[in-house]
């Protein structure tokens, strides 16, 4: 992490598609948040086999500055996970660019709603989260998602043996697209 004020303005920074040399960056961005328990932590192999998942915020000098995946759980649904900024720019503007990116990738997919399990309410709620609470997917569905070995999977299901994980998290979510937020 950098320290001191950022030296270009948001203006500045550009959001792409993560490259597979970005790991080592992208466990550096996130390490502070998984120390504070803030994040779930990643092993190298995990995040190389989910790089397509990603998008990073570069800094003028070409950077990575911050970064936030999409992860695809269901035929309309996907989270928005692993999304962290260096903590010398925040409070301008670059995850409001990485989370619109990733919205991006999800309409791109043909996906209408986006899950999140965070402890930033306000940041979500500003761009159109909502709080929820019980299950939006349909039993059947799942039915489906148990199955998953995937820890976000875990946590979007509010599986028991994930508790701990999600201790004081809020489970909000948004719609994309109209008419496509009933159960499916
Ligand atoms: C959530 C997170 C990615 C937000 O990143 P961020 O870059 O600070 O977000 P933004 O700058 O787009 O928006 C944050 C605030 O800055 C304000 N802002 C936006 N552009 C600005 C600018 N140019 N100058 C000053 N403020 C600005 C926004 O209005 C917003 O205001 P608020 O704090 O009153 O809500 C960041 O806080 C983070 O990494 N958190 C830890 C990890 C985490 O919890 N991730 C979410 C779950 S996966």
């Amino acid at each position: 992490m950098t320290s001191g004020h950022p030296a270009a303005p948001s203006g500045q920074i550009t959001v792409r598609k993560a490259l597979a040399t970005d790991v080592p960056h992208i466990q550096r961005l996130i390490a502070p948040y998984v120390a504070r328990r803030i994040l779930l932590g990643k092993d190298d192999v995990t995040l190389y086999g989910s790089i397509q998942q990603f998008q990073i915020a570069v800094d003028p000098d070409g950077t990575p500055i911050g970064c936030g995946a999409l992860n695809v759980f269901w035929d309309d649904i996907a989270e928005v996970r692993t999304l962290a900024l260096d903590a010398d720019w925040l409070h301008h503007g670059v995850g409001h660019k990485l989370l619109e990116g990733l919205e991006g990738d999800a309409l791109a997919l043909g996906i209408g709603r986006i899950f999140c399990l965070t402890f930033e309410v306000d940041f979500f709620t500003k761009h159109g989260y909502l709080e929820i609470g019980e299950s939006v997917v349909s039993p059947e569905v799942y039915a489906e998602l148990v199955r998953s070995t995937d820890e976000g999977v875990a946590e979007f299901l509010d599986l028991a043996r994930v508790k701990p994980n999600t201790l004081g998290n809020t489970r909000m979510l948004k719609v994309l697209a109209r008419g496509e937020g009933g159960l499916r």
